[in-house]
């Protein structure tokens, strides 16, 4: 488990992060969400001891990044995707990590054929395009064999295949009891990926928890109810005070913050005829939209 207690971090008069507590269970994929600017990258790198917070700290199971007694094995970051000598190939790049942390050379043909990069191995960085740069940065935050996992935006550049391979080894990670923490901006790319989620805004937490608590809470989500008297239904569904409205033809009624089995109950008692009763979730993009939109730094066409 990854816990986060009262981090606060300033640079100079910003605060990039405000008393900022959270934690990240282990055998899970959280994915770790936030505007642009909100402190996601701040709080990764205080995480692994590359930033040292003003107040408050961030402790992997149970001590700082520095206090633990393999840091390479127990933890693989992907904070800065451009992290790599220019002028090295993939291939030496790797045999660089390995060396210099007792991992066997295997293991560096090993990682270069999972995460596809055999086939450039000795080309040098420099000539990388960005999605071959985050398979290498991947790859090197993966050489340890690590139980934990902080991907700092794993996906951005990648190619449909590229982005499927992240999810799928994250997931896997995750499976098999590791600890994965990872930040993005593609929602529906989360909503696939991360059972659990920490929001942040303006450097502090705005909402932890299941990713279902988000998508499928009653506030997230509109029942469709219809019927031939869809005059009586509106009736025994005042009762509930839900937000009702009528589908825009007129023959359905769309019901928000109120469950399935609540609409389904209060028709049953007043003895009215079902014709459909479903329930639609929000989009993680919709319910990340309310969450954060007080909260966003920066917005196009500077209306804040
Ligand atoms: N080294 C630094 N010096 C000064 N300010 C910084 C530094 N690093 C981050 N900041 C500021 O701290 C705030 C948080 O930045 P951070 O990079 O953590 O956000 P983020 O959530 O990762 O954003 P993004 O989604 O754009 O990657 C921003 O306002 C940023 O300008
Ligand atoms: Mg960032």
């Amino acid at each position: 488990m990854i816990t986060v207690e009262n981090l606060t971090k300033r640079y100079g008069k910003k605060t990039a992060t405000e008393q900022l507590s959270f934690t990240v269970p282990s055998g899970q994929v959280t994915g770790f969400l936030g505007p642009n600017g909100s402190g996601k990258s701040t709080t990764m790198r205080c995480m692994v001891g590359l930033d040292s917070p003003t107040q408050g700290r961030a402790l992997i199971k149970g001590v700082h990044y520095s206090q633990l007694d393999s840091p390479l094995t127990t933890v693989g970051a992907l904070l800065d995707a451009k992290a790599f000598h220019p002028a090295r190939t993939a291939k030496q790049h790797l045999t660089v990590v390995a060396e210099t942390h007792g991992f066997p050379r295997s293991r560096v043909s090993e990682i270069l054929d999972m995460t596809g990069l055999s086939g450039v191995a000795d080309k040098k960085v420099k000539g990388f395009s960005l999605g071959m740069g985050q398979r290498l940065g991947i790859a090197t935050a993966m050489m340890g064999n690590p139980e934990y996992l902080l991907l700092d935006e794993p996906v951005n550049g990648l190619d449909p295949d590229g982005v499927r391979w992240v999810r799928d080894l994250v997931k896997n990670h995750a499976r098999i009891g590791g600890t994965v923490l990872i930040s993005s901006h593609l929602m529906s790319e989360m909503a696939m990926t991360a059972t659990n989620l920490v929001v942040i805004g303006n450097g502090r937490l705005i909402a932890s928890g299941p990713i279902k608590q988000f998508t499928e809470s009653a506030g997230h989500t509109t029942v469709r109810v219809s019927g031939p008297d869809l005059g009586a239904m509106g009736e025994a569904l005042n009762q509930l005070q839900p937000r009702l409205e009528r589908s825009e033809n007129g023959d359905v009624l769309l019901i928000q913050g109120r469950t399935s089995a609540e609409v389904g109950h209060a028709l049953h008692v007043a003895g009215l005829e079902i014709h459909e009763l479903t329930t639609l979730h929000s989009s993680l993009e919709d319910v990340f939209m309310e969450l954060t939109g007080q909260a966003v730094e920066f917005r196009a066409g500077g209306n804040r």
